[in-house]
């Protein structure tokens, strides 16, 4: 007889996953937040792989077993020791592509939920999160895709250990997407094997800050909290007009202004108030620098990742 998750495993399944801002400064490879700008995907089982993508990165991304959903669903299969056979998987894609905002994070999210929905959820989010965190080398992006909102992960072993926590209201998100791509192992390239240990107390004093600041709604401890010294200054070179747009952020009334993840997106924390603003100037900042980009406030997703029935 088949066992009892086989039986109960629905034929295709729907799966919603966010995108996240890793790092908020300080928190290298630790913090992540997930932001209400969802990729969906679509899985049936199937023979053969095949991979239809609409959106963000159609044209671009793989229609076959390489693509990285793809691998997702196909490792989750082998997680749980059950064959695979194939997929057809139809991704709806929001997040743009190597822009810092983890639309890599999603895509072995969502494979490895469709995959384990496919088979009836044998493997635990814990399992899923550990593997999603291989697979993409740090925890932070995919511990936030999975749990959503702002995220704390730690690798312990082979497992992540992941704490979600509330976000103050009255604080806006404000991300700045430059119409220019940049690959995340580059931006790891350019970073030092080792730090001096006043720049590892630097950032584990604000890290601390930041999370203290958050909880206690401190705004006012934002501004000295949001500093890093273990990714930004090296990776500045890569992207030259991150002090104006920093600079602007902040005169225009962000509390503070720091890469998303390893870039080249910008996310500015902002007062409700003027994140409007707060866009606008990152914008002509970022003009200035001839470089062309969308701002827009993105407001925090707390669902994490979902899956359904199709
Ligand atoms: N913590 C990672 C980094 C995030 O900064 O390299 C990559 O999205």
């Amino acid at each position: 007889m088949a066992p009892q998750a086989a039986l109960s495993a629905p034929r295709a399944v729907r799966v919603r996953v966010p995108a996240t801002s890793a790092n908020l400064g300080p928190g290298f490879d630790a913090l992540g937040l997930a932001l209400a700008l969802r990729n969906e995907v679509v899985a049936r089982e199937a023979d053969g792989v095949r991979v239809a993508v609409e959106g963000e990165g159609a044209g671009r991304l793989s229609s076959g077993g390489d693509n990285v959903v793809a691998r997702g669903v196909r490792l989750a299969f082998e997680a749980a020791g059950r064959p695979f056979k194939g997929v057809e998987l139809t991704c709806r894609n929001r997040i743009p592509t190597a822009r810092g905002l983890g639309s890599s994070a999603a895509a072995w999210v969502g494979g490895l939920m469709a995959g384990n929905a496919l088979l009836g959820t044998p493997l635990s989010r814990d399992a899923l999160l550990a593997l999603a965190a291989r697979a993409e080398g740090h925890p932070d992006n995919v511990a936030a895709a999975l749990h959503g909102g702002l995220t704390v992960s730690c690798l312990v072993g082979d497992r992540v250990a992941a704490v979600t926590l509330p976000v103050p209201a009255g604080v806006a998100w404000v991300v700045l997407v430059p119409a220019v791509t940049s690959s995340t192992a580059e931006a790891r390239g350019v970073l030092p094997v080792q730090v001096p240990r006043a720049d590892a107390v630097f950032n584990v004093q604000r890290t601390a800050l930041l999370l203290a600041a958050l909880q206690a709604g401190r705004l006012d401890a934002l501004g000295d909290a949001l500093d890093d010294r273990l990714h930004q200054p090296y990776r500045r070179r890569l992207f030259p007009w991150m002090p104006g747009v920093v600079e602007a952020a902040r005169a225009a009334g962000a509390l503070g202004c720091v890469l998303s993840g390893a870039g080249p997106s910008l996310l500015a924390v902002a007062p409700d108030a003027v994140a409007g603003d707060v866009g606008g100037a990152m914008e002509a900042a970022l003009r200035t620098a001839g470089v062309r980009g969308d701002a827009r406030a993105l407001p925090v997703d707390m669902d994490g990742t979902v899956a359904g029935a199709a």
